[in-house]
């Protein structure tokens, strides 16, 4: 597919999505929020795919949702097109994917970050939820995801008073899982995808599913998932290869499946 609000590269097992729109530090409008949802769902229909990196600029992951293209909307306008509604797609892709955030995140930036399992930061990372100096809140799920990441006390902070917030504090309050520096990002999210890509790919989705799960669902049926979910791996080549390479002492070859 010819893309043309982002760049899109599979490297080994990895497949790569940038955001590519320099003049408006990445801003997520309709064309990308598509353009992203359907070069992750062909990753994700791609079996020689394990992991999905999401990445933007030096200076911006992205810088929210296009207030430009917002701006003279009606709430029935609003409702009626499901205006983020590409991005239900993308966060329901079963591959894992991580975002790896060098500027701002902003936003519906900090809210596609946070639709993705591991959120890797530059030290030169800001995320913030700003909407409320723009009359709105967070529309692309940054109200139910930050509460669930941070806790209700943080969340509202950062919601009620759109107060930025720079790499190591999005750290320390579990936002993001580890802060690298600005010219390490790049070589680490190749690393970490590599890594996790290189695993089972039944089994990551089954991971995946079942972290979601525990987003959604009541501790008696999260644990229900997990057992589902663990016990179904059993049927798989790679569970038997991965156990067999264990007892054989050698590396597991997964096929994954
Ligand atoms: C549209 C945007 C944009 C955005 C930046 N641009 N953010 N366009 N939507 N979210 C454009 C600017 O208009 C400008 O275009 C160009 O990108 C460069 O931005 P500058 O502001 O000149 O850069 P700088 O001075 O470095 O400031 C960077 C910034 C600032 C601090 C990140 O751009 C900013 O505050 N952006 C908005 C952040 C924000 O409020 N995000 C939340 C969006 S609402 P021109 O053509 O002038 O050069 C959202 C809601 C989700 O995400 C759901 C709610 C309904």
């Amino acid at each position: 597919a010819a893309y043309e609000t982002i760049l899109v590269e599979q490297r080994g097992r990895v497949g790569w999505i940038t955001l590519n729109r320099p003049n408006a530090l990445n801003a997520l409008n309709a064309q990308v929020s598509e353009e992203v949802a359907a070069a992750a769902e062909a990753f994700d229909a791609d079996d020689g795919i394990g992991a999905i990196v999401v990445i933007g600029s030096e200076k911006a992951f992205a810088a929210g949702a296009d207030i430009k293209e917002m701006e003279s909307k009606t709430a029935s306008e609003m409702r009626e097109t499901d205006h983020f509604g590409a991005w239900d797609r993308f966060a329901a892709v079963r591959t894992p994917v991580i975002a790896a955030v060098s500027g701002y995140a902003l936003g519906g930036g900090c809210e596609l970050a946070m639709m993705c399992d591991i959120i890797l930061a530059a030290d030169t990372a800001t995320f913030g939820q700003p909407e409320i100096n723009l009359g709105v809140i967070p529309g692309m799920g940054g109200t139910q995801r930050l509460i669930r990441a941070v806790g209700s006390y943080k969340a509202a902070e950062l919601i009620l008073s759109g107060r930025l917030i720079k790499a190591e504090e999005a750290e320390r309050i579990g936002l993001v899982s580890r802060v690298v520096p600005a010219s390490d990002l790049l070589d680490e999210a190749t690393t970490l995808a590599t890594t996790i890509a290189s695993k089972s790919l039944t089994s990551l989705r089954a991971a995946k599913a079942t972290l979601d799960a525990a987003m959604q669902l009541s501790l008696a049926e999260g644990l229900a998932v997990e057992k589902r979910e663990f016990a179904a791996l059993f049927d798989t080549a790679d569970q038997k290869e991965g156990m067999a390479a264990f007892r054989e002492k050698r590396p597991p070859h997964f096929v994954h499946r």
